[in-house]
């Protein structure tokens, strides 16, 4: 089977997640599952494996690639939704994972409108049933709420004069018509055309409230000993994880969680040459008391 996506810090992940034969797994995350069948290994038949994603394109590949596992369930939802739910069910796990952003299928494929060096529909979901586009998001929200997405989620330095930029030459249909109103030489270009593509991706993808919201269900859904891993890609994301694992795994006395980063785990030169993608992941670790 061809693999779309390199798993990122994947040794990393199973040094700090330590899974071992017979745990309970849960990837929130799934993807294309490289690394949910690196720890299905580790915790072979008796464990039990539940894989979450809400890309119908990753959701059809877990599906052909663990269809003769007995002991793997999958959900097609997003993470938020599924935390929640097997909360609520009482579901306990040893080993928990969310590699939060977008896979390598994403950027790849111009049809899903995440990338700006390929041509294509202004779209950006990640579940491909949601309603809000990227197209909708740039076509007719506020001056104030776009300005303030490209501010907050994309870290633009003069977002008002931008979003004026932009609000003048509507109405935009493909990345290419977006990509062209972005000012500046090429290097200032390609750094901004980062900047919007992300704050974009982020507010259709409601990316920072399902993490903010689902931090504390990943918590409760640990068993006692249980690890949890989150590899961020964004510096708002990393600062939720941070902030969320530094409350719990502080020395109130009732923290009940251990740090097993003492800071973000990052690729390593090595991984870099073969997963530039790699990059601005950073991966943090705790454990359950
Ligand atoms: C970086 S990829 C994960 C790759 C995976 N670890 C692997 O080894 O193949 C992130 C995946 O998370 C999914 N995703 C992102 N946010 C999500 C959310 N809130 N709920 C469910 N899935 C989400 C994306 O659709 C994507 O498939």
């Amino acid at each position: 089977m061809i693999e779309p996506h390199i798993p990122v810090l994947l040794e990393e992940v199973i040094t700090c997640l330590n899974p071992q034969p017979g745990d309970r797994y849960l990837d929130l995350t799934a993807g294309y599952g490289g690394h949910s069948s690196a720890i299905q290994d580790k915790i072979g038949p008796k464990g039990e494996v539940i894989l979450v994603d809400r890309d119908q394109n990753a959701l059809q590949h877990l599906r052909k690639k663990f269809a003769d596992a007995r002991n793997v369930k999958i959900m097609d939802s997003d993470y938020y939704g599924a935390s929640k739910k097997l909360d609520e069910a009482g579901e306990r796990f040893d080993v928990i994972l969310a590699d939060i952003g977008v896979s390598s299928p994403h950027l790849d494929n111009p049809e899903r409108g995440f990338s700006f060096s390929n041509d294509g529909p202004l779209d950006m979901r990640m579940d491909q049933r949601s309603d809000c586009t990227a197209e909708e998001v740039v076509n007719t929200w506020s001056r104030d709420d776009l300005a303030a997405i490209l501010l907050d989620y994309g870290e633009v330095g003069g977002a008002y004069a931008l979003t004026d930029r932009i609000i003048a030459r509507r109405p935009y249909m493909t990345t290419s018509e977006l990509a062209a109103v972005i000012p500046g030489n090429y290097q200032r270009k390609q750094k901004l055309l980062m900047q919007v593509f992300q704050a974009l991706r982020i507010a259709v993808n409601g990316e920072l409230q399902q993490l903010e919201k689902s931090l504390p269900l990943w918590h409760s859904l640990l068993n006692p000993g249980g690890r949890l891993a989150v590899i961020s890609f964004h510096s708002l994301e990393d600062r939720l994880v941070k902030r969320y694992f530094a409350e719990h795994a502080g020395r109130a006395f009732d923290a009940d969680l251990k740090s097993l980063t003492k800071g973000p785990l990052e690729a390593s030169q090595n991984e870099l040459v073969f997963n530039p993608r790699a990059r601005s992941a950073k991966l943090r670790c705790v454990q359950r008391k």
